[in-house]
């Protein structure tokens, strides 16, 4: 089995240097433009290890015949997809990302369309080597970051355009949520998380589901807000590095984060959603169990969202009592 893994590897990464060849030939043209039109530098390119699987749908298996890999193996490497009428490469003529874990491993690919077309991102499925709820995009670099806390994004493009900023320390979950496996891998590297998920509502989400596997694992969290950008790629593009540097240096903590989205939902000049809302954030002070730390999440909030002090006060204990 260790041998599998270690095969399934070799693998990979010849299929990564095959994507990048591709990239850099001629049949890549089209696709090394997209990337440069998304203004990679060559730089970043090659530190990533972008490439291109071309408009054949078997060149890759083809090569990997040519190098005499069989196809017991080359099933389990999630590369192809084995039919009756034949063998075909499972990535064709897409923009390719390379996955690599925190040693610098290639475990998987991800692949971009370049252009509208459906699905916009294909992405490897789980292999022997490749778990998705363990590994984290970027990590491999981001841990070598002096930072002591990780940016936290959706996208492949959001990691890549973060570190070509300077900011080293991104890292994605790629699209699938995120899991207490993710959590303790991070914990590994970083006390603390900034959440800079898309704007839209799926990143809002995403953003309130990942924080209490966060903090179950004793990560401080803080959460950015990409607007009127859509993500952190589209927000740097725009606005540059030292606006995207103030937005960390503003963070929101994650409590006033959630406080916030939650209040979205009422209408306050109605009376009595206005006191459900009070209600559910009497609740949620609730769930701190140290008093000082309640109390000054509690005046927080009140401060932040222009709720009476006392009031709040009083309805925390009242209903701390039958608690
Ligand atoms: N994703 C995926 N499959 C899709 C769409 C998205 O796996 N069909 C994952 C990808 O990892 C993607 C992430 O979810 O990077 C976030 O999706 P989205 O915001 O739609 O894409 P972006 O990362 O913003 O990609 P781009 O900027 O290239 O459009
Ligand atoms: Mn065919
Ligand atoms: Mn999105
Ligand atoms: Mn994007
Ligand atoms: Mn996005």
């Amino acid at each position: 089995n260790a041998d599998k893994r270690s095969q399934i590897l070799t693998i990979n990464t010849l299929a990564a240097k095959f994507y990048y060849y591709m990239l850099k030939s001629e049949k890549g043209a089209l696709a090394y433009h997209y990337l440069r039109g998304r203004e990679l530098s060559d730089n970043t390119i090659t530190g990533f290890g972008l490439g291109y699987s071309d408009k054949y749908s078997d060149s890759l298996y083809k090569y990997m015949k040519s190098k005499g890999y069989k196809d017991d193996i080359l099933k389990e490497t999630g590369l192809f997809t084995f039919e009756e009428k034949g063998v075909h490469d499972k990535f064709w003529n897409r923009v390719m990302f390379p996955i690599m874990d925190v040693n610098n491993k290639v475990i998987a690919f991800g692949g971009r369309v370049m252009g509208d077309g459906k699905p916009k991102y294909l992405n490897s499925p789980e292999t022997k080597v490749f778990d998705k709820s363990r590994n984290l995009y970027g990590l491999n670099i981001a841990r070598t970051s002096r930072k002591d806390y990780l940016l936290i994004c959706e996208g492949y493009m959001d990691v890549i355009s973060l570190h070509q900023a300077g900011f080293n320390n991104a890292v994605a979950a790629l699209g699938t949520s995120f899991t207490s496996g993710h959590a303790s891998l991070i914990k590994r590297y970083a006390k603390e998380v900034v959440l800079t998920f898309d704007s839209d509502g799926a990143g809002i989400k995403a953003a309130l589901r990942a924080i209490p596997i966060l903090r179950e694992a004793g990560l401080s969290i803080k959460v950015l807000s990409m607007k009127p950008y859509k993500d952190p790629d589209e927000f740097i593009k725009a606005l540059g590095p030292e606006a995207y540097e103030e937005r960390i240096e503003k963070a929101t903590n994650y409590f006033i984060f959630q406080v916030g989205t939650l209040m979205n939902e009422y209408n306050l000049y109605d009376p009595s959603e206005k006191t459900e809302f009070h209600n559910k954030v009497a609740d949620m002070l609730l769930e701190f169990e140290d008093e000082i730390e309640r109390n000054n999440y509690l005046e927080s909030v009140c401060r932040t969202f222009n709720i009476p002090l006392d009031g709040l006060r009083q309805l925390v204990k009242k209903k701390g009592l039958n608690y």
